[in-house]
């Protein structure tokens, strides 16, 4: 992963290099604890350890059983479906993936209506094993498949953690199980079996989407200077400190539109804590060049924008034509018309004081997006040790859970009886 600085050194907010090189100090000491928590295989920064200690021949074996299907649903939500849909998303397959997070009634029937439920293979995915919209959702889907004649317990695999409603549920049906590895939090588990699970029964290469990740965590060190993602991390939390309060991230590529949606979850979720954190935003170029660009331009001064493209890419020529005043286009290409949206964007950006920081891979291929999921793991990581936040728990998502469940009946939660008072109320 490529970082490049060079548009958020002096813009409004903005930060100088000098301001860098005195943060850098702060960025070795929290390397050291980073580097610390990695050997102890501490909670959460155990995750920085998955391109070594995730066995992709392991994930290859389970999944080995479903031999070529047309269609693989996962059953997951947030952290246990981001991961897998931003690398289905971006790598092309003959096996097409579908997701169910949401339980939207009409969505999900329309969904079920239309796959190929006999060849389709079912991946119901929960670390805690009782995450009330995915169990419900595998329900609904289990049902749909008795009901067209499919045996569900031939064609649904889980990974799942030791305990919990979904682990019983495979133990009872004998279904093939994952296991979710100790210690990492689901918006950290793209390299993992929850991730890639999808990744190996679409075909995709394991080995390079590790290999990815591992040069990029090689390229780790106590300096910002040195390592692309504490570059990304430290600078984002320096213009953050000086107003910068949201971050819009920007793919120039489409098959990179669901990792601006997987590093708004990894963003939020690990830095909203204590009153501070940057608010991720989602866009997508060129497309958001015609919508939101207007805002992050000339909006309020509370913004920076994340660019990302491959710099290479298959490319598409575009004819020529005679037609008056688009003869400049023929001859060219989409892909250069879209480096040029993208460079554009960004100096218009940059001529208005606006942040800005590019970010680059060399092509949207395994390597690629492993460096690219775990750079911006690392820079997460390093973001919460600077502003001192939790950033391996998630407190309010939990509230959530409980109070939902416990709303429908499913245990006695506190949570639900202050949703239970306030209804009485209005
Ligand atoms: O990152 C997280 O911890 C959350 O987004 C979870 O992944 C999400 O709530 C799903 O939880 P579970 O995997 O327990 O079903």
């Amino acid at each position: 992963m490529y970082v490049d600085l060079g548009n958020a050194l002096g813009t409004t907010p903005g930060v100088s290099r000098e301001a860098l090189e005195r943060l850098d100090g702060r960025v070795a000491d929290a390397h050291e604890r980073i580097e610390q928590g990695r050997a102890d295989d501490e909670h959460g920064y155990a995750a920085l350890n998955l391109p070594e200690t995730t066995d992709p021949d392991e994930i290859r074996n389970a999944v080995s059983r479903f031999d070529d299907p047309e269609a693989v649903l996962t059953v997951g939500i947030g952290g246990s479906a981001l991961g897998a849909a931003t690398i289905s998303e971006a790598l092309d397959s003959d096996v097409d993936a579908y997701y169910l997070d949401n339980v939207d009634p009409e969505w999900v029937s329309g969904l079920l209506t239309d796959l190929p439920l006999d060849d389709t293979v079912v991946n119901v995915v929960s670390r805690s094993g009782t995450t009330a919209e995915t169990l419900a959702n595998f329900l609904v889907v289990r049902d749909a498949m008795d009901s067209a004649g499919v045996d569900w317990t031939e064609r649904t695999f889980v990974t799942t953690g030791e305990e919990g409603n979904l682990r019983d549920l495979a133990d009872k049906h004998d279904l093939p199980a994952l296991p979710v590895p100790d210690g990492v939090p689901g918006r950290f588990s793209a390299l993992s079996t929850v991730g890639m699970a999808v990744a190996a029964i679409q075909g995709h290469d394991l080995d390079a989407l590790l290999a990815g990740a591992a040069d990029e965590a090689d390229r780790l060190s106590g300096s910002l200077f040195e390592s692309p993602a504490y570059a990304y991390g430290a600078t984002t939390y320096a213009l953050d400190r000086r107003g910068a309060s949201i971050n819009a991230m920007m793919p120039y590529a489409e098959s990179l539109e669901y990792f601006a949606e997987w590093f708004a979850q990894l963003w939020a979720e690990s830095l909203g804590k204590d009153g501070v954190g940057q608010t991720p935003a989602r866009a997508l170029g060129a497309t958001d060049q015609h919508s939101q660009l207007q805002l992050y331009r000339a909006g309020p001064r509370d913004k920076l924008v994340t660019l990302v493209r491959p710099r290479e890419k298959e490319d598409a020529a575009i004819p020529e034509t005679d037609l008056e005043g688009l003869s400049y286009l023929g001859g060219s290409s989409l892909g250069e018309l879209l480096d040029a949206e993208f460079e554009a964007t960004e100096a218009s950006l940059a001529a208005a004081d606006c942040p800005n920081v590019r970010v680059e891979i060399d092509r949207v291929d395994e390597r690629g997006l492993g460096e690219l999921l775990y750079g911006m793991e690392a820079a997460c990581v390093l973001y919460g040790e600077l502003d001192t936040v939790s950033t391996f728990t998630q407190p309010a998502v939990e509230w959530g859970k409980k109070a939902a469940r416990g709303l429908l009946g499913g245990g006695d939660f506190e949570e639900a009886d202050a949703v239970s008072d306030k209804r009485r109320l209005k």
